[in-house]
């Protein structure tokens, strides 16, 4: 059965395909390269040039999103002479959207032409050895809201963006791995670049201490509440996959500690190390 003809998919083809269509009409950029900003680490966008920019509320079919940090924005525009679309402001499950709505771009990246997917957000570190200010390349992830249900690939499947039952252990690419780890080391950033597991979480309360540890037991080097939605249709639909993620905060795995998750201290990590990322990110756009 066709994901169109079917009235428990969240969106049709067709309403993908109009989303692409109006963005084609609207610029004459054609990108290869998606890239998803977390909270906090829009600024990556301001430095396209020859941008056009589209206010969510302004494309047919697109969400808007409401966390303070997020712009809200689509811009399209060269990176060291690399075709790209940036999102300044992604859509979180915990915001109220359902979660074919948090991954809508990602399938309107594909019907683009986007071949490559660069994620980047804030997480938590749980690994003991990881500090604040690490940027973590994310090698695997766990989808907690998987596990409960919120696969947003659940529901019929349409063939148009991918098989039924997709592959996940190669959800991150290992050349954009490598390629990544080569340019830390040319860029000054393998001080803080590590390389781990990160675990998606609904939010948008932070993890308990006994959460924390549950996460750790299970292999989660980073906790987050983003990016493993995007990450799994974008493989269903053939993207390629980077994944960055900011350590802003080191989670709480400590009845003694005093230390409290807060949104502030994530948006004050974000501003310290959004450069170190943007350059990180800049010169890995210009040797894919
Ligand atoms: N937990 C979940 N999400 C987060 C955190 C955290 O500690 N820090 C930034 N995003």
């Amino acid at each position: 059965m066709e994901a169109a003809s079917c009235s428990s998919s969240r969106y049709s083809y067709e309403e993908y395909k109009e989303t692409a269509e109006w963005l084609r009409d609207h610029t004459e950029q054609r990108p290869r390269v998606a890239i998803i900003c977390g909270s906090g680490l829009g600024s990556l966008a301001d430095l396209l040039q020859n941008k056009t920019v589209f206010h969510y509320k302004d494309i047919p079919h697109f969400p808007i999103s409401t966390v303070p940090g997020h712009a809200g924005q689509l811009v399209f525009g060269s990176l060291q002479g690399c075709d790209c679309v940036c999102m300044q402001g992604r859509f979180h499950f915990y915001e109220g959207y359902d979660i074919q709505t948090v991954t809508f771009p990602v399938r309107v990246f594909h019907l683009l032409g986007v071949d490559t997917l660069i994620v980047t957000n804030a997480c938590g570190g749980l690994n003991s050895t990881y500090s604040v200010g690490d940027i973590m390349l994310i090698k695997d992830h766990i989808n907690m809201p998987g596990f409960a249900g919120q696969n947003p690939l659940c529901g019929p499947n349409d063939k148009r963006f991918g098989e039924r039952f997709p592959c996940m252990s190669d959800a991150y690419d290992r050349e954009l791995m490598a390629l990544a780890k080569q340019t830390a080391a040319e860029q000054g950033c393998d001080s803080f670049l590590q390389e781990g597991v990160y675990c998606m979480v609904v939010g948008p309360s932070f993890e308990t201490i006994a959460e924390c540890r549950a996460l750790r037991t299970l292999g989660a080097d980073t906790v987050g509440m983003s990016t493993v939605p995007e990450v799994v249709v974008a493989r269903h639909c053939g993207l390629r996959v980077l994944g960055l993620s900011l350590v802003t905060n080191i989670a709480v795995t400590d009845y003694d500690s005093h230390e409290k998750a807060n949104h502030e201290e994530v948006l004050k990590t974000t501003q310290y190390r959004a450069q170190d990322l943007e350059r990180l990110v800049t010169h890995i756009i210009a040797k894919i």
